[in-house]
């Protein structure tokens, strides 16, 4: 198989993180007779320093050709107060691309029960997948904007009804691949686009009878999430309770570093980056932890090339590469032994 990729690794540990990608993609290529090639552009916090612009066209444009974009990461304390964010540029691309479902899978790696803060039996057999809205929301949403001379503000949260089914939709066909419950989650209580929501999921859900559907609020959810996250399956919502959802869901596996996700378009390029950003505060010492990156090129194998061997073989690697003992420093784990983002991704690799 050939394929061309693009690699925007961005800020922060980006450009590390995106160093093992390269590596790894370089030796899946050798070992199972696949021709990878890949494109560095830029996005981003650099893309801002060289362009002024966080999503230059020629990054568009490269990536319009491509297919399928890795991320590694963007933003950080140097661009925190500037007008144009590097943010912008993460968003835009989303947008441009229509990467409207963020698959964000939540497994637990045996070996990594004991690096979460939770309790072994609360984390053990936890394997759910937040099914993330990417293009929506409060994130899009017009106006947004200081009024009366500052003395107000406004964010909008819009959504159309088919951005919101096709979402649903997403869900429950991901359930149907797995333990077929799927968890809604919203603020319906409070927020009229929930109640919305909800209508369309059940509505969605008759089509789906295997499907075991239920609403949870927010806020509720988010307290199950950590006290009995073996509960969950599948969890679909809206764009912002899913960013803060799968942040709090990386406590369960020990590590922010060790999540990847998939943005997803109806039926078009796909993009992969780990869930977490640009980590400023351990940036450029060979810290970070490879882990979500690489596991980002399985996602990409998996749901944009149908590698499915391929996808299942990182994952198998990087189990034994942390039941034989190491770790980075993120991870909390006794007794074993913390190595750099290079070594880990070394050891992946060669046990690939
Ligand atoms: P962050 O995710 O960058 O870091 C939060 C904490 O987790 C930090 O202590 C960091 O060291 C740690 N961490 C994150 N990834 C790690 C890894 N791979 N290995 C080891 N430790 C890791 O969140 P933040 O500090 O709130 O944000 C920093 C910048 O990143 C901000 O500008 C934010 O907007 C941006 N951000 C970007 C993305 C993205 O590009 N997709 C995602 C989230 C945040
Ligand atoms: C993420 C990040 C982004 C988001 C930011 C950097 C815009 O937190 O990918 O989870 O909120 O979607
Ligand atoms: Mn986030």
């Amino acid at each position: 198989m050939k394929k061309h990729i693009i690699t925007l690794a961005g800020d922060g540990i980006g450009p590390e993180i995106m160093n093992s990608a390269q590596a790894l993609l370089k030796a899946a290529g050798e070992k199972y007779q696949h021709e990878f090639t890949t494109e560095a552009k830029d996005i981003g916090g650099i893309a801002i320093d060289k362009y002024n612009n966080p999503l230059p066209d020629e990054t568009i444009e490269a990536c319009e050709a491509a297919d399928a974009i890795l991320l590694g990461a963007v933003g950080g304390p140097k661009w925190a107060d500037s007008s144009i964010r590097p943010e912008q540029g993460l968003l835009k691309i989303r947008k441009h691309f229509n990467l409207f479902a963020n698959l964000r899978p939540v497994t637990i790696f045996d070996s990594l029960e004991a690096a979460s803060p939770l309790k072994q039996e609360i984390v053990h057999g936890s394997d759910l997948m937040i099914v993330r809205e990417l293009t929506g929301g409060l994130y899009f949403g017009e106006p947004s904007e200081r009024r009366d001379g500052g003395q107000s503000v406004i964010d909008s949260l819009t959504y159309t009804h088919d951005e919101i089914e096709r979402i649903v939709r997403t869900a429950f066909d991901t359930a149907m691949t797995r333990r077929k419950h799927l968890t809604s989650v919203d603020k319906a209580n409070v927020l009229e686009s929930s109640r919305m929501w909800r209508e369309i999921v059940n509505t969605v859900g008759k089509e789906y009878p295997e499907v075991t559907v239920e609403h949870e609020l927010v806020d509720a959810a988010a307290m199950k999430l950590i006290t009995n996250p073996s509960y969950f399956d599948v969890i679909v919502t809206e764009n912002l309770f899913g960013d803060i959802l799968s942040d709090e869901a990386s406590v369960i596996t020990g590590s922010l570093g060790v999540l990847p996700s998939a943005s997803l378009s109806e039926n078009g390029l796909g993009l992969f980056e780990p869930i977490h950003g640009s980590a400023p505060d351990i940036a450029g010492e060979n810290k970070a932890n490879p882990i979500g990156m690489m596991l980002s090129v399985g996602m990409m194998f998996k749901y944009s090339f149908g590698l499915h061997e391929e996808s299942a073989a990182i994952e198998r690697a990087v189990n034994t590469v942390l039941k034989q003992g190491f770790k980075t420093p993120d991870l909390k784990i006794d007794g074993a032994e913390t190595i750099s983002t290079t070594e880990m991704t070394e050891k992946i690799i060669s046990n690939l």
